[in-house]
């Protein structure tokens, strides 16, 4: 029994639907663990690009189930919308699995996001407005409808008045908009969402243990990231999820022992979208420069997102708190035109130096980074094959990076494509 873990270590966007995709090539299962339609996964194959949000990143493989864990949030509607955009696509779904006890994002969800934003004003969170938040509050309020309950339209009816008891007062009287109509939210996700998500409703903790018994590899893919997880994050500038390794044990139901490789994937700079701290964060024409060059717009609300210098002092926190075997640099190939080059190796705040990530918000929000200066190569990566061609100033920054993290850059990103990675050994 073999699983690895995908992990992102930064703020998203890292590039864990192209590593996905790659490494799902030797694997049998694929499965995503929390998050949502907040996530964007990219896969570029030849030539053809696929946009993903929450099917699994496997499901290209004919040889790959793929499948939606019980600590993932299902907005069906969206499910359908991505099932039907992949089989226009030529690519057959029918492998799957959607985990009966993954709850159901409600259209409520959606609203309350919104709301719950504009009544933050100038502090808000800059959510996706997919309806997570809200969607994970009620599963621990213990008021959540399940994937199951779409097989049961009895026990779906009731759970819904129940929840909509309360969520109508939240809309009506703190909000001032118009209640939920039961019936309305019956006839879309009973009618219309239910008889075309039944096949692929199913028990996931049984295809994985099944896989896992029978020394299949499984691949647990992680949305978001390390410093969005709800607990180790910077806090409320997170999503509602545990994307660190460990969420793949409670949102896959396996326990830790079934894992024993665990991949971190960094871009070779850091990007963030929404609000919230990011110490090295450029406000200059390189900071425009990485976000034309790496196309930093999410591919999922189409904002800009913010970018800045990789921070080693973030990615020394990430291999704590997720156990990382390895990390995967990716965009490599996005520095490619800048002469010079920055890393931050510790943070200073008045007069302490941190070599790790600091626990208090407020010391995050101030701190300075401490940066070494490294060389550019200024050349196309894109081309590079195999990395002992890559040029002297290229390899020198990853042996930094490396040295910095502390575990081995086994993977490095040098274009979108599917072929663009080169395996360090
Ligand atoms: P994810 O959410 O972690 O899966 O990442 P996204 O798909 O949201 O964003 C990563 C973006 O970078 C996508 O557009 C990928 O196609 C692209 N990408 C991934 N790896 C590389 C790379 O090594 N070089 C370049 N130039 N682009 C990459
Ligand atoms: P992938 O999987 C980047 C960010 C949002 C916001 C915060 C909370 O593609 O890396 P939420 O809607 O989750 O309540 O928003 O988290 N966020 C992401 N940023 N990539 C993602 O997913 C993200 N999913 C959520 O921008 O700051
Ligand atoms: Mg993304």
């Amino acid at each position: 029994m073999s699983g690895t873990v995908v992990v992102g270590t930064q703020w998203g966007d890292e590039g864990k639907g192209k590593i996905t995709d790659l490494l799902a090539r030797d694997a049998d299962v694929v499965v995503r663990y929390q998050g949502g339609h907040n996530a964007g996964h990219t896969l570029v194959v030849e030539g053809e690009t696929f946009a993903l949000q929450l099917v699994p990143s496997g499901v290209l493989y004919p040889h790959v189930t793929p499948v939606i864990g019980n600590g993932v949030v299902v907005d069906p509607r969206v499910l359908i919308a991505e099932l039907d955009m992949l089989t226009a696509k030529g690519v057959d779904c029918s492998r799957l699995v959607v985990s009966g006890n993954a709850h159901l994002i409600m259209p409520y969800h959606q609203q309350l996001d919104a709301l719950h934003e504009r009544h933050l004003g100038k502090a808000k969170l800059g959510t996706t407005k997919r309806g997570i938040g809200p969607a994970y509050a009620d599963k621990a309020m213990r008021t959540g409808l399940r994937v199951q309950d779409l097989l049961d339209p009895p026990i779906f009816r009731e759970k819904l008045e129940m929840a909509l008891e309360h969520t109508n007062q939240v809309l009506t009287r703190v909000f001032n908009r118009l209640p939920v109509e039961v019936d309305a939210v019956i006839d879309e996700y009973l009618g219309t969402c239910a008889p075309r998500l039944a096949p692929h409703i199913g028990d996931s903790v049984d295809v994985v243990h099944a896989a896992l018994e029978a020394d299949r590899e499984v691949l647990f893919e992680g949305a978001q990231a390390t410093f969005l997880d709800l607990d180790q994050g910077t806090y409320p500038f997170v999503t509602s999820s545990n994307p660190v390794a460990g969420g793949a044990c409670t949102g896959a139901g396996v326990g830790p022992r079934h894992i024993d490789r665990v991949i971190g994937i960094a871009k070779a700079y850091v990007t963030r979208v929404g609000s919230g701290p990011f110490p090295t964060e450029l406000f200059d024409e390189v900071g425009d420069h990485l976000v034309d060059v790496g196309h930093e717009y999410g591919t999922n609300t189409g904002r800009r997102r913010r970018t800045g210098w990789f921070d080693a002092v973030m990615l020394r926190h990430a291999v704590r708190v997720n156990s990382l075997t390895e990390v995967a640099i990716t965009k490599l190939d996005v520095l490619d035109a800048l002469p010079r080059l920055r890393v931050c190796v510790a943070y200073e705040h008045e007069g302490r130096r941190y070599e790790h990530v600091p626990y208090h918000q407020s010391v995050m929000h101030h701190a300075t980074p401490v940066y070494a200066d490294l060389e550019g190569w200024q050349c196309d990566l894109t081309g590079v094959t195999d990395p002992a061609d890559l040029p002297a100033a290229a390899a020198a920054y990853l042996d930094f990076l490396e040295d910095q993290i502390g575990v081995p850059v086994r993977l490095v990103g040098v274009g979108p494509g599917r072929a663009q990675i080169l395996h360090r050994t």
